[in-house]
């Protein structure tokens, strides 16, 4: 299946394993990069020397083969994350809401592939003006940040004000979704929740259980976790936390293990808060968000807190392997694409 994205990264199938924190390691990198897709390694819960190992981590597994890595270019301490992407010459960039180039102050490099995420029409003009590649279009069903723009609407309009490929992500899960974002317009597919169940992601089996029991209803979005509208499902011991990050208690252990974990000095926490507060949001819940996502997902019990994932969840029924899921939504897409004339009644 030959598309504008399998030419411009070299894969077999138009298919991309989104980046998420703490599970898009290089176990599940490497799984799909392995199998004919590609996959981004999530930057969100490492220190920089981590991040340096993980690719080389990757490499051994991969040889060749592309893979991307995600910069969350607000999270504390990222630029340092910038400067061990750039030393490890790696050639595909993706990215949330900024352009991680302009924030250590060079352009683009010429051999870097950068496939950045948008959630409107105007973040993906913008995009293509400062040299993206491709971008991912991410719409409201989406797992994580999510845009407030359904994927059926924002998608054409995408592909109407680009000349870029565009990768549709928010809702995919099988070939049915494949077909439909090809008919959309896109090149291809991006998909967070559906590799978040298989079985190379470390998430821990007790929370792809949690998402294997979930229904369509059940992956909330709101900006009540870390101040940014998010997609989770969230613990049924959730709703009392509403609030919780004016409590200075609850912040401060928060505050100081991100910082630690992240390696991060004042001056990075600071960054930070100055990002989020452009998006509206404060630094203490976001951190105490970020803490929150990372004790659920090392613990497995979400009860108390929350984990992302996309409305999708209510369609995932199963936890195959890597393979299988790229294999069979490339077949079902196949399929779907060469029957589609029988449905039109004559
Ligand atoms: C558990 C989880 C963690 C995520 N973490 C990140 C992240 O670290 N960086 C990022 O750019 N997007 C992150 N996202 C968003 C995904 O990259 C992707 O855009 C989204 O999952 C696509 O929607 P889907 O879940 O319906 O497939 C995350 C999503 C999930 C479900």
């Amino acid at each position: 299946m030959k598309t504008r994205i399998t030419e411009l990264l070299g894969i077999k199938y138009p298919i991309i394993q989104s980046a998420m924190g703490w599970i898009a390691d290089p176990g599940l990198v490497s799984a799909v990069c392995n199998a004919g897709a590609m996959g981004f390694l999530a930057t969100g819960g490492l220190t920089p020397e981590e991040v340096r190992q993980q690719i080389r981590q990757i490499r051994s597994v991969t040889g060749n083969k592309l893979f991307g890595i995600n910069i969350i270019p607000y999270r504390p301490g990222f630029m340092h994350h910038i400067d061990a992407i750039l030393k490890e010459r790696v050639l595909v960039w993706s990215s949330g809401l900024r352009d991680p180039f302009a924030m250590v102050n060079i352009t683009k490099p010429e051999n870097v592939i950068y496939i950045p995420t948008v959630g409107s029409v105007n973040q993906a003009v913008k995009m293509e003006k400062t040299g993206a590649d491709a971008v991912i279009v991410q719409g409201l069903e989406g797992g994580g940040h999510a845009s407030r723009i359904a994927s059926t609407v924002l998608i054409p309009e995408v592909v109407k004000a680009v000349d870029i490929p565009v990768i549709a992500a928010g809702g995919f899960c099988d070939g049915k979704g494949l077909a439909a974002a090809l008919a959309l317009g896109a090149d291809g597919i991006a998909m967070g929740t559906r590799f978040a169940v298989t079985q190379e992601s470390p998430l821990p089996q007790q929370l792809k259980l949690e998402y294997l029991k979930a229904n369509d209803v059940d992956a909330v979005l709101s900006t009540v976790w870390d101040g940014l509208p998010m997609r989770v499902i969230r613990g049924e011991k959730m709703k009392r936390y509403r609030g919780w990050w004016t409590r200075f208690w609850q912040i401060l252990p928060s505050l100081l293990t991100v910082k630690k974990i992240y390696k991060a000095s004042w001056s990075d926490m600071i960054t930070t808060a100055d990002i989020v507060r452009q998006m509206h949001a404060s630094l203490p819940q976001f951190l105490t968000g970020m803490e929150m996502y990372r004790r659920a997902f090392l613990t497995g019990d979400i009860k108390r807190a929350y984990s992302p994932a996309g409305q999708v969840v209510g369609r995932i029924e199963d936890i195959p392997t890597c393979r299988e899921v790229i294999h069979r939504t490339a077949i079902e897409a196949e399929e779907i694409i060469s029957n589609l004339h029988k449905k039109c009644l004559s």
